[in-house]
C-alpha cells in the first residue's frame, strides 16, 4: 500500500533581499516525484544543500512547494480539510538531527514526551504516565529516567527521547532527517537497531535523510539519490544501489570505502556490506 505519494515537487524559497526587486532564487527541488511503501524505509541521500531538509519540510507540510503534489494515504497535504489535517499531523512525526535543540531543556524526558498525548488523547494522569514508561523503556531507557532533564542524558539517550515522542501517537510514517549523524558510531548503529525493530513492531514507514550514506545502506530497503534539488536515482533494493555505476553513488561509495580501513581489506566491496 503507497502510504505517501510525491509527484512533481518543485521548489523555491523567495527571495528576501531588501535590495532586489525580483526574486531570482534558484529553484532548490526541481521536479521531484517518488512514494514510499507502507512499512519501508526510503532513504533519502545527498551531499549538504541538496535539498533534502526542504523535501523533508515539503512532506511534513512545513513548505508549500511551488508546484507539484504531496499525498498522504491518498489526501493532498496541502488542501486537506481541517480534520483530515489533524489526522495526518499525528501519522507523521519527525525526529531532526541536533537532539538538545529538538527539545525544552526545561522540561523533564517525562513532559517531553507526554507533550504529544496531552495535545492528541485524553488520558488520565496515571494513564499518560503509564504510557510514557512504556515508550521510555521500549526506546530503551527506563522509568528512572522520567523525571531527569535533557542536559542530564548523553546524545545518544536524548535522540532515544525524540524517537519515543515521535512514536508517543503510533504515526504511520516518521521523517528522520541526519537522525543519527551527529552521533558517534557506536551510538548510531544502536539507534539504527532501535528504529528497525521500532519499524518491525510498527510496520512504520520511514523517510531516511542522510548524507551518510553507510547509514542509509544499514535501514533503508530502497535508495533515492538527490543531488542539486533532482532526484538522480532511484534504487529499488541494496544491492542495486551498491552496484550502482552512477558518479554520485561511486563518489559517496568511495568516500566511505577510504574511511573505513575494515571495508579495504576484504576482497569485493559487496561482501563487506554483506557482513556489515
Ligand atoms: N529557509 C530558507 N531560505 C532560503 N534558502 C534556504 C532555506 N533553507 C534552505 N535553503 C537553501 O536551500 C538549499 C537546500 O537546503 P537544504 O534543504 O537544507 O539542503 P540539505 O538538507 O540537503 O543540506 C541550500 O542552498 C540552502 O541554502
Ligand atoms: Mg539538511
Amino acid at each position: 500500500m503507497t502510504l505517501l505519494q510525491v509527484n512533481n515537487v518543485s521548489h523555491r524559497y523567495k527571495s528576501r533581499s531588501f535590495f532586489k526587486k525580483e526574486s531570482h532564487s534558484r529553484e532548490v527541488l526541481s521536479d521531484i516525484s517518488f512514494s514510499i511503501e507502507k512499512g519501508t524505509c526510503l532513504g533519502l541521500l545527498g551531499t549538504s544543500g541538496a535539498g533534502k531538509s526542504t523535501l523533508g519540510k515539503v512532506i511534513l507540510g512545513l513548505e508549500q512547494p511551488e508546484h507539484g503534489e504531496v499525498l498522504f494515504q491518498g489526501q493532498n497535504l496541502y488542501k486537506a480539510d481541517k480534520k483530515i489535517h489533524q489526522q495526518i499531523r499525528r501519522d507523521l512525526q519527525v525526529v531532526f538531527q541536533d537532539s538538545y535543540s529538538s527539545v525544552n531543556p526545561r522540561l523533564t524526558a517525562e513532559r517531553i514526551i507526554a507533550e504529544p498525548l496531552e495535545n492528541y488523547e485524553s488520558l488520565t494522569i496515571a494513564q499518560q504516565k503509564k504510557a510514557v514508561i512504556e515508550l521510555l523503556e521500549r526506546v530503551g531507557l527506563s522509568e528512572n529516567d522520567l523525571k531527569k532533564y535533557p542536559h542530564q542524558f548523553s546524545g545518544g539517550q536524548l535522540q532515544r527521547i525524540n524517537i519515543a515522542r515521535a512514536i508517543a501517537l503510533k504515526p504511520k510514517l516518521i521523517v528522520l532527517d541526519e537522525a543519527v549523524s551527529s552521533l558517534d558510531m557506536v551510538t548510531q548503529t544502536l539507534i539504527l537497531e532501535l528504529l528497525q525493530g521500532l519499524k518491525e513492531d510498527f510496520q512504520l514507514s520511514y523517510l531516511f535523510i542522510t548524507h551518510d550514506i553507510k547509514a542509509a545502506y544499514t535501514i533503508s530497503d530502497r535508495i533515492g539519490v538527490l543531488e542539486k534539488g533532482k532526484l538522480v536515482q532511484q534504487y529499488d533494493s541494496k544491492h542495486e544501489f551498491f552496484t550502482s555505476e552512477h558518479s554520485a553513488v561511486k563518489e559517496m561509495r568511495s568516500s566511505i570505502l577510504a574511511e573505513h580501513p575494515r571495508f579495504r581489506s576484504i576482497g569485493t566491496k559487496e561482501k563487506a556490506y554483506a557482513h556489515a
